[in-house]
């Protein structure tokens, strides 16, 4: 029998990138999923992998930055699905700039999401876990930028440091009730979000972060997927208050890049990509 046989796992943001990676392994291990995303079409593909594993998943738009939205979406998860065992707060965006520039808008929708979101997914599903009585395990996707940070990521470095700290007293909070919390932090991943920083496969900015990688390539969400697999399987049972980082060994090498042409029509190509990206996710995320 697989190790998360019978287990419900709530996976926010998991219409995309890490999150749908968590998602796919997590049901792979035997969960059956709830996928709140603002992204629904993102979710429902989610949710076909899923499908196709053979386990049962459920889509709910919900935004994590409305405490409304997420209190429903964990509750929904339980109705729907009988329990909520492993809740992953992944839900996050990145919007950088330099001091001399940065919106307050920008600034506050990375506070909501990054910080405040995962405060509130935390809170609705421990609340569930603890009426339950079942336990269960909690996994924040925090970032190596939690770690340290340059010209234009400050802000977003802020949100994964505030998420790496507050594990730590949720753990101490939630261990009488039979619940660990921990971090991950990852490094480059593969997704759209980190596209900028990870290139296009056998672009230039990709083979330059391989060679600058000790391990020699970029992270994939199956990475990160199989770190949040430990930490809510039978061998995670003794973790808790952890932040883990998983990075191919990128947070000890020099940040030194420097973009050649090649690089920079690659970044503007990237850039455009993002632009629209954002234009069609903006609006969802406007709606609380
Ligand atoms: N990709 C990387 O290199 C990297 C590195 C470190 C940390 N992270 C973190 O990993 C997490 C996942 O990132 P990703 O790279 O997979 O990004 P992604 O953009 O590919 O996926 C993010 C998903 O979250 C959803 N989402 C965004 N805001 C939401 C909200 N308020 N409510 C509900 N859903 C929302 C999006 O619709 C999307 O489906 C984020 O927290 C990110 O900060 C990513």
């Amino acid at each position: 029998m697989a190790a998360l046989t019978g287990k419900v796992a709530f996976v926010t943001g998991a219409g995309s990138g890490i999150g749908r990676g968590i998602a796919e392994r997590l049901a792979r291990e035997g969960a059956d999923v709830c996928i709140p995303d603002i992204d629904t079409d993102g979710a429902e593909e989610t949710a076909n992998l899923v499908n196709q594993l053979g386990r049962r998943a459920h889509v709910v738009k919900a935004n994590t930055a409305s405490e409304l939205q997420i209190q429903k979406a964990a509750a929904e998860c339980v109705e729907k699905l009988g329990r909520l065992d492993i809740a992953v707060a992944n839900a996050g965006i990145a919007r950088g700039g330099p001091v001399l520039e940065l919106s307050l808008k920008d600034w506050q929708d990375q506070l909501d999401v990054n910080l405040t979101g995962v405060f509130l997914t935390v809170q609705a599903c421990a609340r569930q876990m603890v009426r339950l009585g079942n336990g269960g395990r909690i996994i924040c996707i925090s970032s190596l930028a939690a770690e340290s940070t340059g010209p234009g990521i400050w802000a977003y470095s802020a949100t994964k440091a505030g998420v790496r700290i507050m594990v730590r007293g949720w753990g101490q909070e939630l261990g009488e009730h039979g619940i660990t919390v921990n971090a991950i932090g990852p490094g480059v991943i593969e997704t759209p979000l980190a596209e900028g920083l990870a290139g296009e496969p056998g672009g230039a900015i990709r083979s330059s972060l391989e060679s600058r990688t000790p391990v020699k390539r970029v992270g994939r969400p199956a990475d990160i997927a199989g770190l949040v697999n430990f930490m809510a399987g039978p061998d995670g049972e003794f973790m808790t208050g952890s932040y883990v980082i998983m990075d191919g060994g990128l947070r000890d090498v020099s940040r030194g890049y420097d973009p050649d042409e090649n690089a920079l029509a690659e970044l503007g190509r990237i850039g455009e990509r993002s632009m629209a990206r954002n234009a069609r996710l903006q609006p969802l995320l406007d709606e609380r």
